[in-house]
């Protein structure tokens, strides 16, 4: 630590850094366009000029590293005559139309020219005009002459979204940002390009014109697509989501969140939303009132218990369900006698793993630390972006990021891939123990001879301190994921790596911890989905579709399958389908990756006589005679009680484990004609992110649904 003056305030503040980040952390604000505490800096505004005892110039404290006895002064004539002009020559060129700007009111320019700019300008030329661009279907370029050129969005694309779309083009009065990889932006991140811009250049393409920020509420929520929980604020208007930004939450998600979570609102407000209970009578659908669509779900569930037995009734539940909802649905089919119960819907391997919930294995934090990372069976960026970005941040401090997939696939950051069909990946694991056994001398867990890939994960791995094996989803589905597991272990104890799964949905742990799969002898999701064969005479299906959500990809069958959605879904094989609320208009619980209980209020009321689903389940035990526990409960926060989850941190239960597995290092031979393990497109990972139209129609979108076509 250094002593440094600021404005007259002796400050303590740690060597290396910049004069805007001590006076930031001691509570002065330097007005500043490019600078970025999460970029590198670029130093090209010049608004944060201040003024430093001894300098001959002002300086632009983003760029000025602090000294000991270094005297600054941020309100100064000197500095503010230096943030005046700088603020001057911005607005030569600047439209100033502010009343139709969609940044208006939360506006960088707008705010600080009230404090530097002048009345009038003393420029009578015209003002440049940078042409639009069409940038795909999120990102609104439609504004150009707005830009500052603070390049905020080309660092952002360069550093942390690892893809550099934008770049500046042209020089001085001609420069330009715009796209220089493809004609539009892809990457999967790419809203945070819209934050990160100061003025109203980058703006988010779905909510152009549609509400003004003064007119939005702010409320927090948390994201419930993928495992990284991240934080958001849910901006709304008359009772409609309006847009979603992420809330920053340092440990969780940075400042940033995926496109997947910001642009996914879309999809709440469609017309595919579900807000009457209907019931299929003489193959036409008629709605109904609530009491009627579960006195007829009741009676329908205790006539097929009382004449197939209890046996016969099964539910596949959604990870993206809430705990709340999650723990209601397995107590209410056990209440019932029926154990045949699974929210492992992409998987082929189903393991007994007794009541222990895998996980990252380590705080998502962590990930950017890593010095030596092993990814298995993961399209990283598209399946976990927030994950890939600090991966990324850690291979750009010098880690060094090794993968076994199928494929050699794009991640946005350098890797050494380890190229392997499915059925070999048990076989890439065994070499890589058996380089790792060779390196220390000791015995490997299987026999394998190491080729020079193996050897060079090994040798990584046993380097450094902070190290991980790490299953991604392919490897959760895949038709060995027991061995996978086991093998990810034994390497993981030898060199002192973590071993963790990125866990695909935003409340997989949460469905392990209420124990959403068979307990004892119940049928798994993939027995369930076997067809005719399966003997199903009743099923339940909360927030799933069973054609784009299970391996399985088609239809369930059954006497009587009940379907809970925000949606109309699953309307060509349902008998009733109950509207549901999305996150957005319910209270929950999502624990992520790495074990954090978060649990959110709804935003926005429910949509028509949609219901909280823990509410209907809850009413619909009650009709079935089940009274107690979470079935008795009047709140959200009480069904959570029940499942002796607490808000916060990850609780120090032993029961998040990764050690658990049956299988050991059974099965380790190459099954030539395994089927590559299911894995959902980013866009098609459930309900909701499949009917946003906006994600539909980037690329992403489109592949998905070429994807989701063949499957059905
Ligand atoms: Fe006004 Fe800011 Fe929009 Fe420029 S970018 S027109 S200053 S609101
Ligand atoms: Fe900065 Fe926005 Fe221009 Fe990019 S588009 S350089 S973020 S002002
Ligand atoms: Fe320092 Fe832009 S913020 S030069």
């Amino acid at each position: 630590m250094i002593e440094i003056e600021i404005d007259g305030k002796k400050l303590e503040v740690a060597e290396g850094s910049m004069v805007i980040q001590a006076a930031e952390a001691n509570g002065t604000y330097i007005p500043h366009f490019c600078y970025h505490r999460k970029l590198s800096v670029a130093a090209n505004c010049r608004m944060c000029l201040v003024e430093v005892e001894k300098a001959p110039k002002p300086m632009p404290a983003c760029a000025t590293p602090v000294a000991p006895g270094m005297v600054v002064r941020t309100h100064s004539d000197k500095a503010v005559k230096a943030q005046k002009s700088v603020m001057e020559f911005l607005l030569i060129n600047h439209p100033l139309d502010c009343p139709v700007c969609d940044q208006g009111g939360e506006c960088q320019l707008q705010d600080l020219a009230v404090g530097y700019g002048g009345s009038a300008s003393r420029y009578t030329e015209e003002k440049r005009v940078v042409a639009a661009k069409d940038a795909g279907a999120l990102v609104s370029m439609e504004e150009m002459s707005r830009c500052i050129q603070c390049t905020r969005c080309v660092r952002f694309g360069q550093e942390v979204a690892g893809d550099m779309e934008l770049g500046m083009i042209h020089r001085g009065e001609h420069s330009e940002i715009t796209t220089v990889k493809g004609e539009t932006i892809e990457s999967e991140l790419s809203g945070n390009m819209i934050d990160i811009c100061p003025v109203g250049a980058l703006t988010s393409k779905p909510f152009r014109y549609a509400a003004r920020t003064w007119e939005l509420s702010r409320r927090k929520s948390i994201a419930p697509h993928d495992s990284s929980g991240a934080n958001l604020q849910v901006q709304v208007k008359n009772n409609r989501v309006m847009r979603v930004l992420p809330l920053e939450n340092e440990a969780v998600n940075e400042c940033w969140i995926a496109d997947r979570e910001r642009f996914s609102y879309e999809a709440l407000n469609g017309e595919e939303r579900l807000t009457k209970p209907m019931l299929k009578q003489n193959g036409q659908w008629i709605e109904v009132e609530w009491q009627t669509a579960l006195e007829y779900v009741a009676s329908g569930l205790k006539n097929i218990a009382a004449e197939h037995g209890a046996s016969a009734i099964g539910g596949l539940l959604s990870p993206q369900s809430t705990v709340e909802e999650l723990h209601l649905a397995t107590q209410l089919l056990r209440g019932l006698g029926s154990d045949n119960i699974d929210s492992r819907l992409r998987h082929a391997q189903f393991s007994q793993q007794g009541d222990k919930v895998r996980w990252l294995g380590m705080p998502i934090a962590a990930l950017s630390q890593l010095q030596s990372v092993l990814v298995v069976g993961s399209y990283l960026r598209k399946d976990h972006p927030l994950f890939a970005a600090r991966i990324r941040a850690a291979q750009r401090q010098g880690g060094q990021v090794f993968s076994v997939n199928s494929q050699v696939r794009d991640w946005a950051m350098p890797k050494t891939d380890i190229t392997a069909p499915a059925a070999q990946w048990t076989a890439a694991l065994a070499q890589i123990a058996a380089a790792v056994a060779q390196a220390k001398g000791i015995a490997a867990p299987v026999t394998a001879q190491a080729d020079d890939a193996a050897k060079a994960v090994a040798a990584s791995l046993l380097q450094g301190e902070r190290k991980g094996v790490l299953l991604g989803n392919a490897a959760a589905h895949h038709a060995q994921a027991d061995a996978l597991l086991a093998l990810a272990n034994w390497i993981a104890e030898q060199t002192g790596a973590s071993v963790g799964y990125l866990t695909e949905a935003a409340n997989t742990l949460g469905a392990q911890w209420v124990g959403a799969m068979p307990q004892a002898a119940g049928k798994n999701a993939g027995q369930m989905m076997a067809g005719a064969g399966s003997n199903m005479r009743a099923m339940l299906l909360l927030n799933v579709e069973p054609e784009f959500d299970t391996a399985a990809a088609q239809p369930v069958e059954a006497d009587m399958v009940v379907t809970l959605s925000p949606f109309k879904a699953n309307m060509a094989f349902s008998d009733v389908l109950l509207p549901i609320a999305p996150f957005t208009e319910t209270a929950g619980t999502f624990v992520n990756a790495e074990g954090r209980v978060q649990s959110f209020h709804g935003v926005v009321k429910p949509l028509g006589d949609t219901r909280p689903a823990w509410k209907v389940l809850r009413a619909l035990g009650n009709i079935l005679g089940l009274q107690e526990g979470a079935f008795a409960a009047n709140a959200a926060e009480d069904v959570l009680a029940s499942t002796g989850l607490q808000v916060g941190e990850k609780t120090t239960s032993s029961r998040y484990n990764n050690k658990s597995c049956s299988g050991s290092f059974d099965g380790l031979n190459a099954q030539n004609d395994m089927q590559e393990p299911c894995s959902a497109a980013i866009y098609q990972l459930d309900s909701v992110v499949r009917r946003a139209p906006s994600l539909q129609a980037t690329r992403d979108g489109r592949l998905g649904q070429l994807g989701r076509k063949e499957a059905a």
